[in-house]
């Protein structure tokens, strides 16, 4: 606050010994700006002060038009010519509508018109326009030296009041034309001498509020996941345990029936650990996974080309998050039977050359469900269900190929934004080859799909290019006032996934 006024307030003082009115005083500085200065002040009882309440009056948009255009009343009498014919009562309520019976009420009062019939006619040739001047006298000085006037603008909505703060000023019981800096500290130097005798302190406020404290803020992606995650456990799934981003080869792709020789295991889409390169054993039932490549069984010829174990041994970043799955399957075999439903929402990598689309790493969000009986047809409706708790009401499916799924199907869902069909994830029934060496009965059926987390969290954050969502092209600032996470159900706004 500026000292200025402060002084000048007391300045004043020191001359007049009071102010009346700090309105007529101070005219053109804001009231809540003298009243700042008189608090300060009178906090070091250099000034006391009293609130003067002054109601002001100000023309409303109403009262505004009739300034503009006259008053109704004025209006109906212009439009009505002069004669004992007059005009009829319709033809004023069609030319002037709402505003006819409001002008006419007035004008009968005013002996301005009378009825006549079905017509109003004029009772006197001239008329002044008091409503008028009334506003203009309002619009002027903020008041009317009638009262009634005031109560007859205000009844009729033309006018409405505002009240305005001024203050009366005397002298404290320690008014000065000096302002004391008080001292906000006690300090070992005033300690030390007699200054802290003296010394003048500063009150302290225990009014005032404080600064909003940083807090941290979520990123939108982990809002979207918690989302997702609502809704599978809403639907009876359980969490996996997706901390390990280091997995085996024989996780992340044999176990899941992925041939030693698919492309995907390439070192142009898989990042290969260097150091260490290799987990030193693998799982007990290795052999079994290394006949069904080799040999087949359960029902499958097999790749029938040679399998390594030095192969399954290298380490990945897993490539996706059903090399988590394939574990929680494993674990499921070795306990006594029983459907289950699991989930997991977690970051996965590839050897992806990044653009607007593709990152070398994102997140997946994958569900499996085993049960006995599990059949395409119940993966499907559960897609049904699960897509339209995220507001996504219309989907289809086609088919295609996973090593580790047949039938495998891609989601697609109809995109209004977009006007076309756009995919929104992986699904299948997991193969008995994988199934079945992983030790899970006869009869025990697993689905399985995937979709990506960044495209549904894009598309709700309006973000068109994936490194504006991840890296350092983030603004902060999106991720401090993003507004906490909604997949937009009631529009229906589509969910997509990147390409996985
Ligand atoms: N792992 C698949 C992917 O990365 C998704 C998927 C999971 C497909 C489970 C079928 C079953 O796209």
């Amino acid at each position: 606050m500026s000292d200025d006024l402060k002084l000048t307030i007391l300045k004043t003082l020191a001359a007049k010994s009071s102010i009346e009115d700090t309105a007529d005083a101070f005219k053109n500085v804001p009231s809540d700006v003298v009243l700042g200065a008189l608090k300060s002040l009178e906090s070091h009882e250099m000034v006391t002060y009293k609130t003067l309440t002054t109601e002001v009056w100000s023309v409303d948009p109403e009262g505004q038009d009739q300034l503009d255009n006259g008053s109704y009343e004025a209006r109906i009498f212009y439009a009505i010519p002069a004669g004992e014919q007059g005009v009829s009562i319709d033809e004023l309520k069609t030319r002037f509508g709402a505003i006819a019976n409001l002008g006419q009420g007035k004008g009968f009062k005013n002996k301005w018109i009378k009825k006549s019939g079905d017509n109003i006619v004029r009772l006197v040739d001239t008329i002044v326009d008091q409503t008028k001047v009334d506003l203009e006298t309002v619009l002027a000085t903020g008041t009317h030296e009638n009262k009634e006037t005031i109560k007859d603008l205000k009844r009729r909505n033309l006018i409405k009041s505002n009240k305005s703060y001024s203050y009366a000023v005397a002298k404290g019981t320690n008014f000065s034309t000096e302002l004391k800096k008080l001292e906000t500290d006690l300090t070992d130097d005033m300690l030390k001498g007699d200054a802290w005798k003296t010394a003048e302190f500063k009150q302290f406020n225990f009014e005032a509020l404080g600064l909003n404290p940083r807090g941290g803020h979520l990123h939108p992606l982990m809002k979207v996941r918690e989302e997702f995650r609502q809704i599978f456990f809403e639907m009876g799934f359980e969490e996996m345990p997706t901390n390990s981003f280091v997995e085996s080869s024989f996780w992340n792709f044999d176990a899941l029936f992925v041939p030693q020789q698919h492309a995907a295991r390439d070192l142009q889409d898989t990042f290969y650990l260097e150091d260490p390169a290799a987990a030193t054993e693998l799982p007990e039932f290795w052999e079994t996974v290394r006949d069904v490549h080799e040999k087949g069984g359960y029902g499958s010829i097999g790749y029938r080309a040679p399998w390594s174990e030095e192969e399954a041994k290298k380490l990945v970043l897993r490539t996706h998050t059903t090399a988590v799955s394939s574990q929680i399957l494993r674990k499921l075999a070795l306990e006594p039977y029983r459907a289950a439903k699991y989930f997991s929402i977690d970051r996965v990598y590839r050897n992806e050359s990044v653009d607007a689309t593709h990152l070398a790493e994102f997140n997946q969000v994958e569900g499996i469900i085993a049960d006995k009986g599990m059949s395409l047809g119940r993966l499907i409706a559960f897609l049904d269900v699960f897509f339209k708790k995220m507001g996504i009401t219309t989907i289809r499916f086609k088919p295609t190929y996973n090593p580790y799924t047949e039938p495998s199907m891609e989601i697609f869902s109809w995109h209004s934004g977009l006007n076309k069909w756009v995919e929104l994830g992986n699904s299948g029934m997991f193969r008995p080859e994988m199934l079945r060496s992983l030790g899970l009965d006869e009869g025990v059926q697993v689905a399985g799909f995937g979709l990506s987390l960044e495209r549904p969290t894009m598309i709700r954050c309006g973000i068109k290019d994936i490194r504006h969502l991840v890296g350092h092209k983030v603004d902060r600032n999106m991720i401090e006032t993003d507004p906490a996470c909604r997949l937009d159900k009631k529009t229906g706004k589509e969910v997509a996934t990147a390409d996985t």
